[in-house]
């Protein structure tokens, strides 16, 4: 199986980033402990802080691998064209969130990727990764 997670904006900061929610990890250190864990799957990793080239991660991985755990992060909250990305592509979409993005503010109550994810996983921190990956499995 072939797997990718793609990370949006701000998450390359994880472990430094508001420790109180989305932990003292960093995502390297995480993503090591679950590619030992894992290790008949093949596990990916992007991350961008520019919306065009989440959605050109999307494309150019959207039509081969068997599945993509997405956290867009603040994009989630507003961009129509990684919605559009997500819907246009054959892989299932796993969204994926840390923090229970429905006990925040508001603005974080929507989602443009949710109605075109296969599901979506989010309050148990970075778990939440691992619940997408054994999802695909
Ligand atoms: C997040 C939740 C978003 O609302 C926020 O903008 C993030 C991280 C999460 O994983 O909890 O950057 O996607």
């Amino acid at each position: 199986k072939k797997l990718i997670i793609i990370n949006g904006p701000n998450l390359n900061l994880l472990g430094k980033r508001e420790p109180n929610i989305y932990g003292s990890l960093s995502f390297t250190e995480f993503l090591d402990t679950i590619k030992e864990k894992y290790k008949t799957v093949s596990i990916e990793h992007f991350q961008s802080n520019i919306e065009g080239e989440l959605i050109d991660k999307l494309q150019e991985v959207g039509f081969s691998y068997d599945g993509i755990i997405l956290n867009a992060a603040a994009y989630t909250h507003t961009s129509v064209g990684i919605g559009d990305a997500v819907k246009a592509i054959e892989t299932p979409v796993v969204e994926v969130h840390i923090s229970n993005t429905f006990g925040r503010e508001e603005f974080r109550h929507h989602s443009y990727i949710a109605p075109n994810a296969k599901g979506i996983i989010l309050g148990f921190g970075l778990q939440s990764y691992e619940l997408a990956i054994q999802s695909f499995l």
